[in-house]
């Protein structure tokens, strides 16, 4: 206690708006099982709140867990409130995220995704080992978010219940910065809501006049950016500039052009506000590392000015200091469902009217802010939707329909949602499901769904590790698994000359690996890094990103430990006769017989799982330059620009998927919809039988084509 009165004493965190409400807050908290805060970004909700909880006594009998959507702020949060409590973070203090746990048995303040709680609550139904659950940015309405609220309102909806297989009753805060909250008190029990006053100072907010509703190539509105941002920078009075961009390859570029052109400012001549001398450009996406992001909290030198390049990370996840100027490009990258292909994507949409309000809001925390807009009004009106569609309702829902069916509930359409998923989507995950051999055709969770449950990763992915186990060669799947779940291995240099050297080391990693197979060249980046002497290096000279490979290193270490737990049950042994290259990729045909495509007219290809889609393979697949050679192929995801590109595949025989393919037919949705109602009884699954009988055709195959 004494550190924290240190840091208490440095003052900084009573400035913020929620010290003013801080027993008040203890006392509502203490009073009530379920309770909704709301307070503007920044007032201090996610720093303050679980300190504020565990300075009056909550970690006596359990933990804190507050979750965050995203990963970087669970991490970046942590790392603060350790500093705040003057703690090694990992101690009191901890963070677990997919793949990361920095926490350790005396952790009582822990910062988690909202996805880490979802994977405890199957562990741990009731959360025996907290005192407190804090959602935080519930208004982000993140998929695994909306479940877990659901869920706790299923299993603590009354105080009889708060404390149902518990020792103490469980405390559980919501909280929001900007959605409707009477919403939220009315889903959970009509709780109270505690309002945090803050104030907010004018944004004055200005419509650009170059992009309009037909300008969305990225080169576009990155232009666009980096010149109003280099406008802002000389033309408004010092304060610092945040930039809303869509991804981590805008933000580089936008940088790599701001930074060029900020040279050549002249600040004797060309700046309005002569006390700025110069300016600091930093990146500020998810996948940066950890040491970079500090930087983004730090105030700048004297005469310097901070110009922040962020995705929606900066809109409510985390606060920065000083902002007085916004720039918002009006675009965001969102993971949506694509019915064309049948699959999540990840595209660049505009955002709503209410992020862009957000944004804006960004700029007035401490004093008035401008922000300046891109886009026209045009735009505004006819291409920005009012409010951003929640997660739950424009993604697959087939990991989450699997979690629930484990937590035993088969009523996943009735499940109490804050607001409902369209059923087709519930329907489209059963089929998924039922497709994986997950689930059985009454609904039931098969002993292979069980083990599926277990693993963080892609159900089909799950799938093929599974196989491979089965098979006795985990080793090579493992490490495929490990780097599908890492972002950018290979590094792609922008200046054309560096480009080239990196294109003929990836292609001579390519043919290391037996050329032709995308998959094959993930495990032999893996495996060749891993026995080198001096893996750092070798990713140099390779042109891979070591960071990447380090988690990929990690993420092989923990599955495989799963792995191992799961072993020790029963488990079945299969054989394949075949060479190494054939194993590998029949192990992953039995995961990815959902994502198979035929080679149609030329270079194009046909998927084959009823949408009859015509993709092309992207360019940075190692695969691109040898089309006319492929016939059957399987791949692992999907880029959609005007044309739709699949990424990292490989070639497979038909004979491997024959027998699988039919399964992408077999069940239809009517019959998936009374599964995903209840278990099914026997009379009814007669009444199928024969009707299936009586209809030859599958039924599902064009259901989502649009
Ligand atoms: O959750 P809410 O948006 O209400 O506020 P918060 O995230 O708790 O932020 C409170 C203050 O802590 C803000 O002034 C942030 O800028 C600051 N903060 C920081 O300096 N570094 C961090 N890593 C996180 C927050
Ligand atoms: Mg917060």
């Amino acid at each position: 206690m004494s550190k924290l009165t240190r840091w208490d004493s440095k003052d900084e965190s009573k400035r913020l708006p929620i010290y003013q409400t801080k027993a008040s807050l203890i006392q509502a908290v203490k009073d009530s099982t379920f309770l909704v805060v709301i307070g503007e970004t920044g007032s201090g909700k996610t720093t303050q709140l679980p300190q504020y909880l565990f300075q009056a006594g909550f970690c006596k009998d359990g933990k804190i867990g507050i979750t965050q959507p995203r990963r970087v702020a669970a991490i970046t949060v942590a790392q603060r409130v350790a500093e705040e409590m003057q703690c090694t973070l990992g101690r009191q203090v901890g963070y677990q995220v997919r793949f990361d746990d920095c926490t350790s048995q005396g952790t009582v303040v822990k910062y988690m995704t909202d996805g880490c709680l979802l994977r405890e609550i199957l562990a741990d139904p009731v959360l025996s080992q907290y005192s407190v659950i804090v959602l935080d940015e519930v208004h982000e309405r993140s998929l695994n978010t909306d479940i877990v609220l659901g869920l706790l309102k299923k299993n603590f909806s009354n105080p009889a219940q708060a404390t149902k297989g518990r020792s103490f009753p469980l405390k559980v805060v919501v909280m929001s910065a900007t959605m409707e909250t009477e919403k939220l008190s009315a889903f959970l029990d009509n709780c109270c809501i505690f309002s945090i006053p803050g104030k907010m100072f004018p944004v004055t907010c200005t419509f650009g006049s170059a992009i309009g509703p037909k300008d969305t190539e990225s080169t576009t509105y990155v232009k666009e950016i980096v010149k109003t941002t280099l406008d802002v920078h000389t033309s408004e009075m010092a304060g610092d500039i945040l930039v809303f961009l869509t991804g981590q390859s805008e933000i580089e570029s936008a940088c790599d052009l701001l930074f060029k052109k900020a040279e050549s400012v002249d600040y004797r001549y060309d700046v309005h506000d002569q006390t700025v001398e110069g300016l600091l450009i930093l990146p500020f996406y998810g996948s940066m590392p950890t040491d970079q992001q500090r930087q983004i909290f730090q105030p700048p030198p004297a005469g310097i000015r901070k110009c922040v390049v962020a995705t929606n990370i900066a809109a409510t996840s985390l606060t920065i200091n000083g902002i007085k100027y916004i720039i918002d490009s009006g675009f965001v990258k969102q993971l949506n469902h694509n019915s064309r292909v049948g699959m999540d994507i990840l595209e660049v949409v505009p955002i709503s009217k209410n992020e862009a309000q957000q944004r804006a809001g960004r700029a007035g925390r401490t004093s008035a802010g401008k922000c300046f807009r891109i886009y026209n009004k045009e735009f505004w009106e006819h291409c920005m939707p009012e409010y951003t569609v929640p997660e739950i309702q424009r993604t697959r829902l087939t990991a989450v329909v699997l979690t629930l069916k484990c937590l035993g509930v088969h009523d996943v359409i009735r499940f109490p949602y804050l607001d409902c998923p369209e059923e087709r989507f519930i329907l489209e995950a059963l089929k998924q499901l039922y497709q994986f051999d997950a689930i059985d055709r009454r609904g039931r969770v098969t002993r292979l769904g069980e083990l599926m449950v277990e693993f963080p990763l892609y159900p089909g992915l799950t799938r093929a590790v599974l196989k491979a186990t089965s098979l006795g060669c985990q080793d090579l799947l493992l490490p495929v698994a490990a780097m599908l779940s890492v972002e950018n291995i290979f590094i792609r240099p922008g200046d054309p000359d560096k480009q080239k050297e990196a294109d003929e080391k990836h292609r001579a990693l390519s043919t290391k690996s037996g050329g032709m197979n995308d998959f094959a060249t993930l495990l032999t980046v893996f495996q060749s890094c891993k026995s080198s002497d001096r893996p750092s290096a070798w990713c140099k000279d390779n042109w891979v990103h070591w960071r990447a490979l380090k988690l990929a290193f990690s993420v092989e270490t923990q599955l495989r430990e799963i792995l191992l737990r799961l072993q020790r049950k029963d488990f079945p042994i299969e054989t394949f006769d075949g060479n190494k290259s054939e194993l590998l990729r029949w192990c992953l045909c039995a995961g990815y017989f959902t994502n198979v495509a035929r080679r149609s007219v030329g270079k194009v290809f046909c998927t084959m799982d009823g949408n009859g889609c015509i993709v092309n393979i992207h360019p940075s697949s190692l695969l691109s330059e040898q089309k006319a050679e492929l016939d059957w192929i399987i791949f692992h995801d999907v880029i959609v620009t005007s044309r739709v590109y699949i990424r990292t595949l490989c070639p497979i025989h038909y004979e491997w998927v024959k027998d699988l393919l039919p399964k992408l037919h077999e069940v239809n949705v009517y019959e998936l919809s009374s599964v995903a109602r209840e278990e099914v009884t026997d009379e009814e699954m007669i009444k199928w039988e024969k009707r299936k009988a009586a209809k030859r055709q599958p039924e599902v195959c064009n259901e989502d084509a649009m």
